[in-house]
């Protein structure tokens, strides 16, 4: 019989969104007639159209498809010139990144788990707590932690609390770690940290020789001019930060499927006889060996995002989502309750009315509301006692969802 890698039975349960469908799932047969009345703020889920701009660049694309004269089988693994280019010159402008430093995929949370395919074993990872769950379940996998204990926390990471009194942004640890992930705008908090908190992180990483790695899938969403966007805007960066990014939630991308790394070629790691070795040629190598290239049509969508419409009709979906984040955010505070994020990301952090615990008060508000929000302790048990609605959805159902939850406080 063959063996499997047993670090899958350290998991805890389900990975949290499918066990929040799951929850709402069996609700939804208990009680059909209340189905319809279902509002999802739970998953971060876009729920506008495609940009036009990009609909017509996929058109064009699939046009080419179809005449043998620009018809394009395999493309470029890392992605085509046109998009990496693009990419460069529009995201990071006079900030030392080159195209062959961008590498296409088709998501980030893909992104985020695969990096760890050309890291070594025994390196110290930080991971903030709450935390995209992704980071800390990948990283079980891939046999870099011990087992959870009764609270869901894995020996062996090196956990950063970051809660009320810290505004949800961890500060540097006194332990030294190898790999830190951070993400700003921060799922789930909605937190967004400073260019003075940036550079503080740059010089730990600096200093112990450690590597950033920075999920900056939410950075369109930044409205505060002063919040930096790219973790290449702190100096010295360059040499130890890799940078995600994505097309899901600016571009409405969710299901279309496109995001990319950053890596500049001065980022290193070492080998097991202490030799630096960039890490830009470690992933190269690993993407062309496991990874064909995010399709054309895509591509060439993704590139339409950065073209004078696309950029107009990203900028009014912004502006959508963060109009419904900030009255999200307005009737959480009329309530009396404690809120975080909504400003400069599209999640609003919520703290649970007093006794009530996060799984509490998702099924309070599954049953009574028929509003799906995350229970903020998915994220870590530091999420214990808040919860996260998520501004995706039509203006429509936030604004019911702003009534209900006042029904559901009165
Ligand atoms: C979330 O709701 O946290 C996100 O949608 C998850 C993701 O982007 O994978």
């Amino acid at each position: 019989m063959a063996t499997i890698n047993s670090n899958f039975l350290k998991l805890k349960a389900g990975y949290l969104f499918p066990e929040i469908a799951r929850r709402v799932k069996a609700y939804t047969e208990a009680n059909p007639d209340k189905a319809a009345r279902i509002i999802r703020c739970g998953i971060g889920d876009v729920t506008e159209p495609l940009p036009a701009a990009v609909r017509e660049a996929m058109h064009v694309a699939v046009d080419e498809q179809g005449d043998r004269a620009t018809f394009k089988g395999y493309g470029p693994e890392q992605g085509y010139e046109f998009l990496r280019q693009a990419i460069v010159d529009n995201q990071f402008a006079n900030l030392g990144i080159s195209a062959d430093e961008v590498f296409i995929s088709d998501g980030s949370k893909c992104d985020t788990g695969n990096i760890l395919d050309i890291f070594g074993k025994g390196n110290v990872i930080a991971i903030t707590d709450p935390v995209y769950p992704v980071y800390v379940d990948t990283n079980v996998m891939a046999g870099n932690t011990g087992d959870a204990d009764e609270n869901g926390a894995y020996e062996g990471l090196l956990y950063l609390p970051c809660n009320a009194e810290n505004e949800f942004v961890a500060g540097v640890p006194s332990e030294k770690a190898d790999l830190i992930y951070l993400c700003f705008p921060n799922n789930p908090t909605g937190a967004v940290a400073t260019r003075a908190q940036l550079t503080e992180w740059v010089a730990y990483a600096k200093k112990n020789d450690a590597i950033i790695l920075f999920d900056a899938a939410y950075e369109a969403f930044i409205q505060d001019p002063e919040v930096p966007h790219s973790i290449y805007e702190i100096e010295g960066a360059l040499d130890c930060a890799i940078e995600f990014r994505s097309f899901s939630k600016n571009g409405g991308f969710t299901g279309v499927r496109c995001a990319y790394v950053v890596i500049p070629k001065s980022v290193t790691g070492r080998s097991d006889d202490g030799t630096p070795i960039p890490i830009h040629q470690l992933w190269s190598r690993r993407h062309s060996t496991k990874f064909n290239g995010a399709s054309y049509p895509v591509q060439k969508g993704a590139a339409a995002v950065f073209s004078e419409e696309g950029k107009k009709q990203v900028s009014s979906l912004i502006n959508h989502y963060m109009g419904n984040a900030k009255l999200l955010r307005e009737a959480s505070i009329a309530l009396g309750l404690k809120v975080f994020g909504g400003v400069n990301a599209p999640y609003v952090w919520v703290s649970c009315p007093q006794g009530v615990s996060s799984w509490q008060m998702f099924d309070k508000m599954l049953q009574e509301a028929q509003v799906v929000i995350t229970p903020g302790s998915g994220f870590g048990s530091a999420g214990e006692g808040y919860f996260r609605i998520s501004a995706f959805n039509t203006r429509e159902n936030v604004v019911e969802v702003c009534r209900r939850l006042k029904e559901q406080m009165a």
